[in-house]
């Protein structure tokens, strides 16, 4: 979450946010590399200028130690798919806390430091304390986060008499960095002088990937609501097309992209994605398997045989659009995090959580589709980091179908077609994203689309995109309303889906609603009946009564369990949930105070569990909309049949196991 309201902000307004530094960006400038370093650093996508532009002469601190050493536990051999490697920095004289770790990725990278590269994650809003190097670092360490360092517990000599005494005593560390195949080669640069005034101590040398063109992060959508066919992308080194193997015998080859200087950038707003950012996506491959059915598993593998195969995994299709139920799980704003002690650029710390919740559900064999509904990875120009989330979720996206809303941290920036001029993407308005997850979408920088599945019709829409009454993406959207409510399929559950939400009660520096788009879109909410919303960017849960225009049309009533019913028979308005709470750091409510003992309504049809039975009954913006909040990190799960739809929602009391799963698990 971060943004303004309303399509109409200045630009100078976010440069004023951005502070007095934003005019002194240092950009680097272009030095030939020897064509011997160009065979090194061999580019696995599309040949250009810019992805090289970061060489520099190094930046060295006075008097180093010459015993200085930083030793990798590869010792020499290329690196598997995914490692934690010990990388152990020996001979030093004296420690320091100021001394300090990066991995730098492509080895190349320039390394010197360029104090006003912080505006660059600001740009993206992250305010961490983080490298200030002229290439973004993939992460970084302080040699204090060996306990032993400062106190010089492991020692060594860096130098001997004749007579073998040590005249030199030593202090070594070693810290351990977590890596995933992102093809690019790696070197672990010592530096001394903090994150600030970084000078260069000592260099690793350089470690390639044993397969840089390895096929990795294979993850699933569906195509259309038939459920016969699902696609599979995946990224890999190597730019000739592939295959997906399935079904006993059926293959399909892939369609390759990649993306290089089709991001975006203005004068006043360099992008960290078009230069400091930057990093080598390889090619994406994306094949559909056809002739399939619903609701059944399928095992499957990619690859070629001159670069590799993936290992085999299984999945299972959706059901069919107008069966009779469907479980999904839906979420939002998850992003990722580092698995070892470093510091990265925009962690979220719920991440890792959550989707090792999501995927021990996935296990189940009881979910049949995903829904992450904008925010995906949050590397926001940082590009390296789609990787890193790539890897994170593919236990759960390589099973089932994973569909995607995009969010203002894939999208927004000046000057680009958003809605919202903040410069949130970090410049890659919506490419990586759209290359990584084709969803069935019209058309490319066009993210939205419907889709059904089992007993529900989802209306996917792009809350960055325009989305007035009369912009191309409401008509488009109406128009699918229309054909499926109209006189085909009237059973199924509405579901709206998007990024931004119409109804929360987190205040916030910023806020989180646009009256604008609510006064748009909330209309066709009720006009075509749709059920239930979900929403993310607020980092947290938060379920409304049957909401219009910020009253209640609707209430809940308990059912016998405690479950909150709301009777659809008699449609009144839409239920809204935020269910942003799938990584990012947790936005709190306001405190106010809780009951539980709201009015009874007879109502049936949609339930909502509640986590705690925390239900608030609180003058909110005039209305007394907020009837559920919870401030911990989570999901929601739905079940839904042709009459009734449960939503649970699976929150970080659950996942860190303080309360018994035995009991509902909820709201
Ligand atoms: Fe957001």
């Amino acid at each position: 979450m971060m943004g303004f309201p309303g399509s109409g902000i200045p630009l100078l307004l976010v440069l004023a946010f951005l502070g007095p530094c934003f005019f002194g960006v240092a950009r680097t400038s272009s030095t030939p590399a020897p064509e011997s370093e160009m065979l090194l650093h061999e580019s696995y996508a599309g040949k250009s200028e810019f992805r090289t532009v970061n060489r520099k002469e190094l930046g060295s601190c006075l008097n180093p130690s010459p015993y200085l050493a930083v030793n990798v536990s590869t010792g020499g051999a290329p690196i598997p798919d995914e490692a934690f490697l010990k990388v152990t920095v020996s001979g030093v004289l004296k420690p320091d806390k100021s001394d300090w770790v990066a991995m730098i990725t492509p080895s190349n990278s320039s390394v010197s430091g360029c104090p006003l590269s912080g505006v660059n994650y600001v740009e993206t809003g992250d305010l961490a304390n983080l490298p200030l190097l002229c290439h973004y670092p993939v992460k970084a360490q302080y040699l204090t986060s060996d306990p032993g360092y400062m106190g010089c517990k492991n020692t060594g000599c860096g130098k001997r008499d004749a007579s073998g005494a040590c005249q030199a005593r030593t202090c070594a560390a070693t810290l351990t960095f977590h890596v995933v195949n992102f093809r690019t080669d790696v070197e672990f640069v010592l530096f001394s002088g903090g994150f600030g005034t970084p000078c260069v101590l000592k260099r690793s040398g350089a470690i390639r990937f044993a397969n840089p063109a390895k096929p990795l992060y294979g993850h699933l959508s569906s195509t259309d609501s038939k459920a016969t066919s699902m696609r599979l992308t995946w990224v890999s080194g190597d730019g000739k097309p592939q295959q997906v193997q399935y079904d006993g015998g059926k293959s399909a080859a892939s369609h390759v992209t990649t993306f290089t200087q089709d991001m975006c950038s203005i004068a006043v707003l360099p992008s960290p994605a078009m230069d400091f950012g930057w990093h080598d996506p390889g090619y994406i491959h994306s094949a559909v398997m056809t002739g399939l059915q619903p609701s059944q598993s399928y095992t499957y593998r990619y690859g070629s045989d001159s670069v590799g195969w993936s290992d085999k995994t299984t999945f299972r299709t959706p059901p069919a659009g107008g069966s009779d139920e469907l479980s999904f799980v839906i979420f939002g704003d998850m992003g990722k995090a580092p698995l070892d002690p470093s510091v990265e650029h925009y962690i979220q710390p719920g991440s890792i959580s959550v989707a090792k919740a999501v995927a021990k559900e996935i296990q189940t064999g009881k979910v049949d589709s995903i829904f992450h509904i904008g925010d995906i990875s949050y590397a926001t120009g940082f590009l390296v980091e789609w990787d890193f989330f790539l890897h994170l979720i593919t236990p759960l996206a390589s099973q089932v179908s994973y569909m995607t809303a995009i969010g203002n941290h894939e999208r927004d920036y000046a000057e680009s077609g958003s809605v919202y001029v903040t410069p949130d993407s970090g410049g890659e308005c919506g490419v990586p994203y759209e290359s990584y997850f084709p969803m069935p979408s019209v058309a490319k920088d066009k993210p939205w689309y419907s889709i059904e599945q089992g007993s529900v019709h989802f209306i996917v829409i792009s809350t960055e995109h325009e989305w007035s009454e009369k912009s191309e993406q409401v008509f488009e959207q109406q128009i699918f309303i229309l054909f499926h409510t109209g006189d085909v399929i009237t059973f199924l559950k509405t579901l709206f889906v998007g990024h931004r939400p119409m109804y929360s009660s987190h205040g916030g520096l910023l806020p989180n609603v646009d009256s604008n788009f609510v006064a748009s879109v909330e209309p066709l909410l009720l006009n075509y009946q749709v059920d239930l919303v979900f929403f993310g960017h607020v980092h947290n849960y938060e379920r409304t009564c049957a909401v219009y225009q910020s009253k209640c049309n609707g209430i809940p009533k308990k059912d016998a369990s405690g479950i909150d019913t709301y009777d659809n028979s008699n449609y009144t308005a839409p239920v809204h949930a935020i269910v942003g709470a799938g990584g990012f750091s947790l936005d709190n409510f306001p405190n106010k105070e809780l009951r539980d003992d709201l009015n009874p309504v007879i109502l049936n049809d949609i339930r909502c569990t509640s986590v705690n039975n925390i239900f608030l009954d609180v003058q909110i913006k005039g209305g007394t909309w907020s009837l559920s909040r919870v401030s911990e990190f989570g999901y929601a799960r739905v079940h839904a049949t042709k009459t009734d739809m449960l939503v649970q929602v699976s929150s970080s009391t659950f996942l860190h196991g303080q309360k018994s799963t035995s009991k509902t698990e909820s709201d």
